[in-house]
């Protein structure tokens, strides 16, 4: 710290300011700096000798630089306080130009030279960081209660539907046989259809939320993953109506058994063919890949397609209920194969392609038992 030509007793005055933990400046009312102790120094990366007879708004950003001439000038003649014995949070500026949060309060003195304001600066950033990381933990909590809450009442509305759902597609089923007896016209009849089909809908989103909500310990076997594969390839192939693609089954050799729940996991296994076919209908070459190997204790299968890869827009959310390109599609698919994958103790994740490449998700289910992180 330096001041002008300090007498003694200045210069005592000036070692203890020295020792304070927050940063002290002394400034004339034209916004000189005629104090600025080692704390500044610290904080504001300038050495009080370069400081000393500048103006204060060397500290701060150009946004309160600009005004603050006025604000002392306004201050001087109206006596109206705005900071002085107040004390507030504004930005300071490093020499480097990084602004950041202060604490300011502000007090005057009048001496024989005239009117000056002592300055005390504490630096926030320490605090924000904490603020920060604790607004994000509460919202994370907050979120994490929402999704609790979202099960188990996911779980009750979809059972409390199911009935009044199932009853609602059998009248309008009844009502559709009776329509066409008595020869009632046709546009009532496309409707009737409709209504059916849109009943239909809502109870296939409510059986597979149940699925989705129920999180049922998986009942493990040990199985060999060639064979699920086989059959949800069946199933996916024999329910199609595309045709003209070519399955490559890319096994390593002498793969493990996996103690999965066979069920469970050839839900995923039909999920992603399933949406690896759609993904191919228009394409000229129409190709599914499923690649099986060992990594690193994990039994790792890959379902990759000639396809043009996941829309861009769409990426983040692909793993969330609902989101979903098609329109016809739920948006169920992948929501529910990664929860069953995390379930098992492993994970469903993608690489989304484009660029002249289709999309290629990976599952992965850990091989050894003992180390597999159950949840709940
Ligand atoms: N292999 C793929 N290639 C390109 N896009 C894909 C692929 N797999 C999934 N997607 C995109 O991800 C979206 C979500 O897939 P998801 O399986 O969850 O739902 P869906 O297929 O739309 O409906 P459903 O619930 O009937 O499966 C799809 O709508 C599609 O846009
Ligand atoms: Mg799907």
């Amino acid at each position: 710290m330096s001041v002008e030509n300090p007498t003694v007793s200045e210069a005592r005055l000036l070692s203890v300011l020295d020792t304070a933990v927050d940063g002290i400046i002394v400034m004339d009312d034209g916004g000189a700096m005629l104090v600025f102790n080692k704390a500044c120094e610290r904080l504001f990366g300038y050495t009080a000798a370069e400081v000393i007879g500048r103006n204060i708004k060397l500290l701060m950003p150009p946004e309160f630089a600009t005004a603050h001439d006025g604000f002392i000038r306004r201050y001087v003649d109206t006596g109206e306080r705005r900071i002085i014995g107040i004390g507030r949070e504004v930005r300071g500026q490093h020499r480097d130009g990084t602004a950041f949060p202060i604490e300011l309060s502000v007090g005057e003195a009048m001496t024989p030279d005239g009117r000056q304001f002592i300055g005390i600066v504490r630096d926030l950033r320490s605090r924000k960081a904490v603020e920060n990381r604790l607004n994000q933990l509460q919202a994370q909590l907050v979120h994490m209660a929402r999704v609790n809450a979202m099960d188990e009442m996911g779980a009750a509305i979809a059972h409390e539907l199911n009935q009044p759902l199932t009853a609602v597609m059998l009248y309008l089923q009844a009502v559709t046989r009776k329509a066409k007896t008595i020869g009632l016209d046709d546009m009532m009849v496309e409707i009737l259809g409709k209504a059916v089909r849109e009943a239909e809908r809502a109870g296939t989103i409510i059986q597979r939320m149940r699925q989705f909500v129920e999180k049922r310990e998986p009942e493990r076997q040990a199985v060999d993953i060639r064979r699920l594969i086989g059959d949800a390839l069946e199933l996916t192939l024999l329910g199609t109506q595309v045709i003209g693609i070519e399955v490559i089954r890319d096994e390593a050799p002498d793969l493990p058994m996996v103690e999965v729940d066979p069920v469970q996991i050839q839900q995923i296994l039909v999920n992603l063919i399933r949406n690896a076919i759609e993904a191919i209908r228009h394409q000229e070459r129409r190709w599914v890949r499923i690649g099986v190997h060992v990594d690193d204790h994990q039994l790792t299968v890959e379902v990759e397609d000639s396809g043009t890869g996941i829309p861009k827009e769409l990426v983040r959310n692909i793993f969330k209920a609902f989101s979903t390109s098609k329109r016809t599609g739920l948006g169920l698919g992948l929501a529910i194969s990664r929860s069953i994958a995390q379930n098992h103790g492993g994970d469903l994740v993608v690489d989304p392609g484009g660029g002249g490449h289709g999309a290629r998700f990976i599952l992965r289910l850990p091989l050894n038992l003992a180390t597999t992180a159950r949840s709940g």
